[in-house]
């Protein structure tokens, strides 16, 4: 059973937003707002100062919102998306929310555990709650606290609080925004006599890309003119960076979806994170990406897709550097597996930011073990945490399903592998060669889209679906089926072949399409094995093989023709293969293939 304080906390999923400046505050929050859309919420809200504080909120999407907001004056105020799993998605619970006086608001981020006592204390003082949230206590307690200076009365209620939260408050009649952190992404955005807040860069992109980011414990007091960071009371600077991402990065161009554009984006994501290396002609090995850490033995922690790209990165460690590498679902580690006799661990997260993999982190430092983390995210706290951090750069990723990112993160862990490859140098040298080619091999995938999508729309009318895959194009599989479950709302489950006979050939008939991905590697033979048992069973295949392979048209109803690639980099172009079948399938059933029902981009919630 979850706690009560879960059930009705306001998830981390939630975006923040806010502004101080000379413009007027709601068209900017309203923006903001929609640029967090992506994360995945059920109801909204702003607060706008003038003569006095005015809020507005609903369970409506931020247009719909937009359309019924009054003229509203004023050049501060706070934005919200709230993205509720347990709670109700009301009008009363979306915030901002306010204290007895209506002179404070608050908009928040994360989890307050002791909410409940609290509440019952406020309560016997007096203090009247409105709404079923643990956030109401915040705004209550910032009241309680308040005795002429707004930065202390928040340090005063942050002392009474536990959990998690990325806050902004608003109060009538002070000019600056007050904001808070811990354990919840927090940044400020640098302009030109106006700053922003939000919890994620994408909402500020419009705007400025001089960013600070926030410390655990950090309070900030933000003027239109100046950033004061204190840390019990005393001033700290933080450094300011400048965000590489552009505003067009999380805009959809001339793409009906975001996961479509993200998805044609990967030839030049594959191009970045080789930088300058992809366009030598030289063979190489050193592309500069080492660990400084003993790499005797691994340990990949991750979640969802991460931990597909952590499983391939497996076989690709182990098969270039010989040295055992295991693969743990952060979510499983941080029950089950404490210990661990590995000297080295790697994190892999896009975000940066996902519950699991940042207690598994935790977990790991105190055990003394190094960290490396691969991440798309600046300044993320997976990379504050981390010993050493590798970012991806794939650019921000706007739609749910992460696509762009798992390439990027298999780019991170093959240049990781053949940065220290020692098995054999000359094999190190032809794949390195080979890894430079890899643009023009995922271009050539997405140049034969039509095929694809005449496949999607076959599996489009089907209810249950496998995909199986073996050796390093096993975990492909896997996310071949997550891909499609995520965003067609399939059934799809990935299996490795050689254990289709122990249990899932009971499912198996003419209603179950199994889509094989039949590498050109020693798994061949078995592969064309496990096909034929599969046609055996009525079940419809549809094969992604080699543009030579004569064999598996005989064998397959529909084949998918993928370049040729080494067995090692197969991985990558597959991977193209199901992301674009799970998209048109989706497109095919009228999903909303962006936001996907229940999910959010960034889980932030163990
Ligand atoms: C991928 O399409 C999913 N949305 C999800 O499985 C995701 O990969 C997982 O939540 C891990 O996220 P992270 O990489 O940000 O840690």
């Amino acid at each position: 059973m979850p706690s009560l304080n879960l059930i009705y906390g306001c998830l981390v999923m939630c975006g923040i937003v806010g502004y101080v400046g000379k413009k007027q505050a709601k068209p900017i929050l309203v923006n903001s707002l929609t640029k967090l859309e992506y994360r995945g919420y059920d109801s909204c809200g702003i607060a706008v100062q003038g003569s006095g504080i005015k809020v507005y909120k609903d369970v409506v999407r931020v247009q719909e919102l937009e359309q019924v907001l009054p003229r509203l004056s004023g050049t501060l105020g706070i934005g919200h998306t709230r993205w509720a799993t347990h709670g109700e998605p009301s009008l009363i619970n979306a915030h901002p929310h306010l204290d007895c006086s209506g002179k404070i608001a608050v908009v928040h981020n994360g989890v307050i555990s002791n909410s409940p006592r609290l509440r019952e204390q406020l309560t016997s003082e007096g203090h009247n709650f409105v709404s079923v949230t643990d956030t109401e206590v915040i705004p209550h307690l910032i009241e309680k606290y308040y005795q002429g200076n707004l930065e202390n009365a928040v340090e005063a209620a942050l002392l009474d609080v536990e959990g998690s939260y990325a806050i902004i408050v608003l109060m009538a009649g002070e000019p600056k925004l007050v904001v808070a952190r811990k354990d919840c992404p927090l940044i400020i955005g640098i302009g030109d006599g106006e700053n922003f807040v939000a919890s994620d860069v994408p909402a500020i992109l419009d705007y400025t890309n001089r960013v600070i980011y926030l410390e655990d414990g950090d309070i900030a007091a933000i003027s239109k003119d100046s950033v004061e960071i204190t840390r019990s009371k005393i001033r700290v600077d933080r450094q300011e960076h400048r965000i590489l991402w552009s505003r067009e990065d999380v805009q959809k161009a001339s793409y009906e979806h975001f996961m479509l554009k993200e998805i044609h984006e990967q030839p030049r994501v594959i191009r970045d994170s080789l930088g300058e290396c992809v366009l030598s002609t030289e063979p190489l090995i050193d592309l500069g990406l080492t660990l400084d850490m003993n790499l005797e033995d691994l340990l990949i922690i991750a979640c969802g897709t991460s931990y597909h790209a952590g499983l391939i990165g497996k076989c690709v460690i182990e098969e270039l550097l010989g040295i055992p590498v295991r693969v743990e679902l952060a979510s499983e580690f941080n029950h089950c597996r404490q210990t661990t006799g590995a000297t080295t661990a790697i994190a892999i997260t896009q975000s940066g930011e996902t519950a699991d993999v940042l207690k598994a982190m935790k977990s790991l430092r105190q055990t003394g073990i190094r960290t490396l983390v691969i991440t798309n995210v600046p300044g993320s706290t997976a990379s504050r945490l981390a010993d050493q951090t590798v970012y991806t750069r794939a650019g921000p990723e706007v739609g749910v399903a992460a696509t762009k990112t798992f390439i990027a993160q298999l780019m991170a862990l093959y240049q990781l592998a053949l940065s220290h490859v020692r098995v054999n140098r000359r094999i190190g040298e032809r794949l390195s060669v080979e890894l430079r080619q890899l643009p023009a091999k995922v271009q050539e995938v997405l140049d034969n889209e039509y095929q694809i999508i005449n496949c999607a729309r076959y599996l489009s009318r089907y209810d249950d679906v496998f995909f199986i895959g073996r050796g390093i194009n096993f975990p492909v599989a896997l996310e071949g089926a997550l891909k499609l479950k995520e965003i067609s709302y399939i059934h799809a489950e990935g299996c490795a072949a050689g254990e289709l006979k122990h249990g899932p050939f009971a499912l198996l008939n003419w209603d179950t399409p199994v889509i094989a991905i039949v590498a050109h590697d020693n798994t061949y033979g078995a592969m064309l094995t496990s096909i034929k048992e599969v046609k055996a069973r009525g079940s419809p295949v549809i094969a992604l093989a080699g543009e030579a392979d004569e064999a598996i048209e005989e064998l397959a109803d529909l084949v998918v023709r993928v370049p040729y690639v080494s067995a090692i980099f197969s991985p990558v172009v597959n991977a193209v293969v199901v992301q674009l079948l799970a998209y048109h399938t989706a497109r095919c059933r009228g999903c909303p293939i962006d936001f996907p029902r229940n999910l959010a981009k960034s889980v932030t919630v163990e």
